[in-house]
């Protein structure tokens, strides 16, 4: 596996893989990489001859009180994972090189409407700097296929509008959350959690679990299903951001005429904020 932190020599290397007509498929992410991350590139290997995957903890997504700082970083761990899995090249660039002139007045990637419900109510800009991120990224690797998790499906949707939107010539492939054994969606963020906390938070997973049950046997008043889920999860210790049930096609809300719906959820456990959805 290669290593690179520039973005000149990621462009050499493809440019190499094109003139031999490679399919290349990308795995973006911010690192700390569990089994969730090391399916996406599973999933990449199978879909191309070269796979890339870019570690990049990206300022540009957090919000002046998150946590930035404190995000983990493991580029040396990540680096022996992805090795033994047989990536070709890892990106791990310097703040530096992605944002040589700072962030202040960079050209930004909005997606308005879809950036400012659900997580992007609680996170302002957040979306915004993935979205620009995530272009930022697909013109400089320049991939066939990108794969992303369903378990950020607001993020997935966004991505898949940023590509719609601006014509990029690459194909997005949504992949299925990956769990622990209980049903907690593996996250980076999950090592926050306090003992205390890590056996509580299977419960997110449950309670949208119970949300989509419902609906299966003839529910229909969301709302109503909305406030019971926040409320339990708030007797159980979580400080909930929201409950929600949308249309999975484009988190519109939905009408008693949609059949496809996801139901979405966030809530904080201690200072660890945990997000997860199911589809229906
Ligand atoms: P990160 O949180 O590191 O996630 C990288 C990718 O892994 C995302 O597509 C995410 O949805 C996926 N992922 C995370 N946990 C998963 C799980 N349990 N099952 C399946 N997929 C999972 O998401 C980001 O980074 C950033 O916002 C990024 C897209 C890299 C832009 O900075």
């Amino acid at each position: 596996m290669k290593t690179v932190t520039t973005i000149a020599e990621i462009r050499a290397q493809r440019a190499d893989w094109r003139a031999r007509g490679e399919r290349i498929a990308f795995v973006p992410t911010m690192g700390n990489l569990h089994t969730g991350h090391l399916q996406l590139l599973t999933q990449a290997r199978q879909l191309a001859r070269r796979a890339v995957v870019s570690i990049f903890v990206n300022p540009l997504q957090f919000g002046p009180s998150e946590d930035y700082q404190s995000y983990p970083r493991s580029l040396e761990a990540d680096s022996v994972q992805l090795a033994a899995e047989g990536l070709d090249m890892l990106f791990a660039p310097k703040v530096g090189e992605m944002y040589p002139d700072g962030t202040e007045s960079m050209t930004r990637v909005e997606v308005p409407d879809l950036s400012n419900i659900l997580c992007g109510l609680a996170r302002p800009g957040h979306f915004t700097g993935v979205a620009t991120v995530v272009t930022k990224l697909f013109n400089i690797v320049q991939p066939d296929v990108a794969l992303f998790g369903e378990k950020d499906y607001q993020q997935l949707l966004v991505i898949r509008r940023v590509v719609a939107d601006l014509c990029l010539p690459v194909e997005i492939v949504g992949v299925p959350t990956v769990r622990e054994a209980d049903g907690l969606a593996m996250s980076s963020r999950n090592a926050y959690l306090a003992d205390a906390e890590r056996a509580r938070a299977p419960l997110l997973h449950q309670t949208l679990l119970a949300v989509v049950q419902r609906l299966q046997h003839g529910a229909d008043d969301f709302a109503a299903l909305e406030s019971e889920a926040v409320n339990r999860l708030r007797e159980s210790g979580f400080r909930p951001d929201y409950v929600s049930v949308r249309r999975a096609q484009d988190l519109a809300e939905p009408t008693l005429q949609d059949s496809a719906l996801v139901v979405l959820g966030a809530a904080w456990l201690g200072k660890t904020r945990l997000i997860d959805n199911v589809r229906m």
